[in-house]
């Protein structure tokens, strides 16, 4: 680096002397800039500034363009130094990781500037209270940097050439600005982005009069109150999108105003009554997401005119009516259709079948029933479908038509199909269907039967949730020969036998070799937790959101746990706790580096808790209650952590955190516990479990795993 700089610094001497292309003011000021930057990957040694990269000059050889995105600039002396560059038209730096701060000089000095791009630095301060008058701004992008404060009205006030702001991803606050496009303003805004800031308040009425603009961004903000209603008289608007807000009242008719309208974003806001009847007029519509509000009455028909319509998201809301009413077969660029969590009513419809673009559809938590009819092969793109949570019926049938089913990646089907059995091996024969499923679920279903073997041909197998049904017999060794199975999820059922030593042998949770591939993204998001502060941290499309897991809690799975379970290295939850297993906990567990919960409880394991556990730095959920342990506590910073009912009921046991020290043996807690051994052996949950789990989840644990707890059933869904 210092190297490169003395023969900057050699070539310029030698070379002052010959004949200059640039002028050499605006030489000294692109010297002085770069001097002020601590990295620099490229060559500006050649006395004519005019031929360096990233620069361009005008006629007269002085620079009107500096340009240079992510060119891994480091530095604080911006924007000062670049204050002599007066004929400058074009600074583009964006993707760089310059500091300091915009003053109104800047823009006095750089009053030529038309395009402005600082996107993706580390600027920060305010924004001026106004531009000059002589301004000739026309694209300013701050967005991705720190900068703060709130931005009056009156910036925009001279930049009557304004076609561009972006300012998203900052830390701004205030108003959104309003009245930013009269007459002596911006009237020519065509992209505004407010989006991710903290802007609150109400959203003031001053846009009917852009007459210009065509995207309007403000989500994932704190904004409230109603939709201003001159929104809609910004009739070339072609997209709206202030998702992640609190706004509330109604989307109102006149919205069919908005003629070029491709792009609507409201998920996660308070709007509420019903969709306007005509807002199928909107002809243009390709995005419409109105996911987690409050919306009311049915989803208008006019909506199935809009034959441009790629996505629909209605999730979460109050919507109704007989959905197999309504006739999609004229929607066919439709690729994704999320209706979950309404009180829709009717079948499956029938017109779905002909909208060839679908990938993904999500019918789950409505009032749905009937049968999978196999014309849903004809959807060959799909990619995506969850049913589960309605009344639909005949699983088998279901599950023989879906395994045609080429694209088919993830198949929820939780908590349908009540009562009925598991898709048997008869049923299934000759199966070479689900070839590409990475995904399935019956959890909650409460179906009978065994795990079925033709469960071992789903070669992409990644996750499988079995859940609260009413499964029996034993856990079947092939299980752990699934090639990218890493996510088992049995709990809440009647399996019997042992752990299978072979589970050990999971080749994902085995071998460093088969992590690759973890990009994968669900073709819908998941919801992973209850939205407290920002809902948006709890939506995910990655299928890593779902952990390596190995949960058989509440069966009856008996036996010793074998040895070989130490070979399970990228296992980051095992839950065994209530069933029958007895023997010893085995130090092979310390092998398993990566395990964030371990919980063991109502079992029937004897011996110590071997200390090597010591090691496992991960945990964050632990328990071992209600066991037959002894001995005292391993100490570590770790297991001192838990809480003491995470030990209980275990009547040797001795230690912190558990109240009777080691060596002086307490008459009455063993008395007690024998009292509890009943206790211990049935499956009910004592408070202070619950509580410990509960306290253990809100101390620092929910972000990650608190779904699994809370939130289950949105979750599979
Ligand atoms: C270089 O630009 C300055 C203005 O910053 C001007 O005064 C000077 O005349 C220019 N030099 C040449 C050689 O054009
Ligand atoms: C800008 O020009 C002035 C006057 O010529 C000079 O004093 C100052 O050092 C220059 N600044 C930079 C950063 O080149
Ligand atoms: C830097 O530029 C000089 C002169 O243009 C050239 O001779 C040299 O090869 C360049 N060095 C690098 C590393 O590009
Ligand atoms: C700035 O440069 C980047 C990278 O080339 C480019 O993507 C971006 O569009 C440019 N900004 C403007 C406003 O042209
Ligand atoms: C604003 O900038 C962000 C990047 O920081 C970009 O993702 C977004 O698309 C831009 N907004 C508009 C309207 O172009
Ligand atoms: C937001 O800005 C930060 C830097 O401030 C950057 O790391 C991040 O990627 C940006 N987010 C988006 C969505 O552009
Ligand atoms: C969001 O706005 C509300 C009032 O509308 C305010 O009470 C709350 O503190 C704001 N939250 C944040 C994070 O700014
Ligand atoms: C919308 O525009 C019409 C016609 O220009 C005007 O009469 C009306 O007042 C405007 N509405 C709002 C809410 O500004
Ligand atoms: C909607 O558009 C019509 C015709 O373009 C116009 O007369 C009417 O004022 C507009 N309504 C609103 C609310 O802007
Ligand atoms: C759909 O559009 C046709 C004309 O293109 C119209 O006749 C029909 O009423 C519209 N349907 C609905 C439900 O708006
Ligand atoms: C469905 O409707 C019932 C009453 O009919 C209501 O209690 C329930 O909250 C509604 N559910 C949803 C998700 O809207
Ligand atoms: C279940 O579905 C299959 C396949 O569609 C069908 O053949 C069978 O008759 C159905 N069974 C019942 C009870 O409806």
């Amino acid at each position: 680096m210092a190297y490169g700089f003395l023969l900057f610094l050699f070539f310029s001497s030698i070379m002052s002397t010959h004949i200059h292309a640039c002028n050499q003011t605006d030489r000294s000021s692109l010297m002085s800039f770069i001097l002020t930057l601590s990295s620099l990957s490229f060559n500006w040694t050649s006395d004519n500034c005019c031929q360096w990269k990233g620069i361009a000059c005008d006629q007269d050889s002085r620079v009107t363009h500096l340009l240079l995105p992510s060119k891994g600039l480091k530095g604080g002396m911006f924007p000062s130094s670049l204050a002599n560059l007066t004929h400058l038209t074009h600074l583009n730096l964006s993707h760089n990781s310059l500091f300091g701060s915009l003053d109104t000089q800047f823009f006095v000095t750089l009053n030529r500037l038309e395009i402005l791009d600082l996107s993706y630095n580390l600027l920060s301060g305010e924004l001026p209270f106004s531009l000059p008058s002589s301004n000739n701004i026309q694209k300013l992008d701050l967005s991705s940097n720190h900068f703060h404060g709130a931005i009056p009205s009156s910036f925009f006030h001279q930049a009557s050439k304004l076609t561009s702001f972006n300012v998203s991803n900052n830390t701004f606050t205030g108003y959104i600005p309003s009245s930013i496009c009269l007459k002596h303003s911006s009237p020519f805004l065509r992209l505004l982005d407010f989006s991710s800031n903290e802007f609150s308040g109400n959203l003031a009425p001053g846009l009917g009069d852009c007459s210009e603009l065509l995207v309007f961004r403000a989500g994932r903000n704190n904004l409230s109150g109603l939709l201003p209603e001159d929104i809609y008289n910004a009739t070339k608007l072609e997209e709206i999108s202030l998702p992640l807000n609190s706004l509330y009242g109604a989307i109102s008719d006149k919205i069919v105003n908005l003629t070029n309208l491709a792009i609507l974003n409201l998920l996660f806001n308070h709007l509420g009554s019903e969709l306007p009847l005509n807002f199928g007029k909107l002809s243009k519509l390709k995005y419409v997401n109105l996911d987690f509000n409050n919306l009311e009455g049915y989803l208008p028909p006019s909506l199935m005119n809009c034959t441009n319509l790629e996505e629909l998201h209605v999730q979460s809301n109050n919507l109704e009516g007989d959905i197999s009413m309504l006739d999609f077969s004229r929607l066919s660029q439709l690729t994704k259709l999320d209706i979950r969590l309404n009180n829709f009513t009717g079948m499956f419809p029938i017109s779905l079948y002909s909208c060839r673009s679908l990938k993904a559809i999500r019918l789950s938590n409505n009032h749905l029933e009937g049968q999978i009819q196999v014309d849903i092969l004809s959807l060959k793109s799909l990619s995506f479908l969850s049913l589960g949570f309605n009344r639909f019926t005949n699983i088998t049938g279901a599950m023989k038509i879906l395994m045609s089913c080429k694209s088919l990646h993830t198949l929820l089907l939780t908590g349908s199909f009540k009562g009925e059995g598991m898709p048997g091996d008869d049923d299934m024969a000759d199966i070479d269907g689900f070839q590409n499923l990475r995904a399935l679920s019956f959890a909650e279903c409460q179906l009978t039967g065994q795990i079925p073997i033709w469960l071992s041909k789903l070669n992409k197998l990644e996750i499988l949730l079995l859940g609260s049904n009413q499964i029996t017999g034993p856990i079947p060794s092939w299980l752990g020969a699934l090639p990218r199975l890493y996510h088992v999820s049995l709990p809440k059922n009647r399996i019997s036998g042992e752990f299978p030593k072979q589970l050990c042998r999971l080749p994902r949770l085995v071998s460093e070799a088969s992590q690759d591939d973890t990009s994968y993204e669900f073709e819908l998001p998941f919801f992973l937790g209850p939205i407290i502060t920002n809902p948006s941290y709890y939506l995910s499309s990655k299928l890593s959101s779902y952990p390596a897991m190995i949960d058989l809690s509440e069966n009856n799975i008996g036996g010793e746990i074998p040895n070989e379970i130490g070979q399970l290295q990228h296992l980051r939850m095992l839950r065994l706790g209530y069933n029958n297993f007895f023997g010893v906990i085995p130090d092979q567990i310390s092998n398993l580096k990566n395990l964030e919960v371990l919980s063991l409880s109502m079992n029937h394991l004897s011996g110590i808790i071997p200390s090597s556990l010591e090691s496992l730095n991960f945990l964050k959920e632990f328990n071992v209650s209600y066991n037959n342990l002894k001995g005292p506590i391993p100490t570590s910073t770790q297991l001192q952590s838990f809480d003491a009912s995470a030990f209980e009921g275990n009547p040797n046991l001795c230690g912190a955190p558990l109240p009777n020290e080691c060596g002086r043996p307490n008459k009455v807690i063993e008395e007690d516990n024998n009292n509890n051994k009943d206790e211990g052996n049935g499956h009910q949950l004592p408070w202070f479990y619950i509580s410990s789990v509960v306290l253990g989840f809100i101390v620092g644990f929910w972000g990650v795993f608190g779904y699994l707890i809370f939130n289950k059933r949105w979750r599979y869904a």
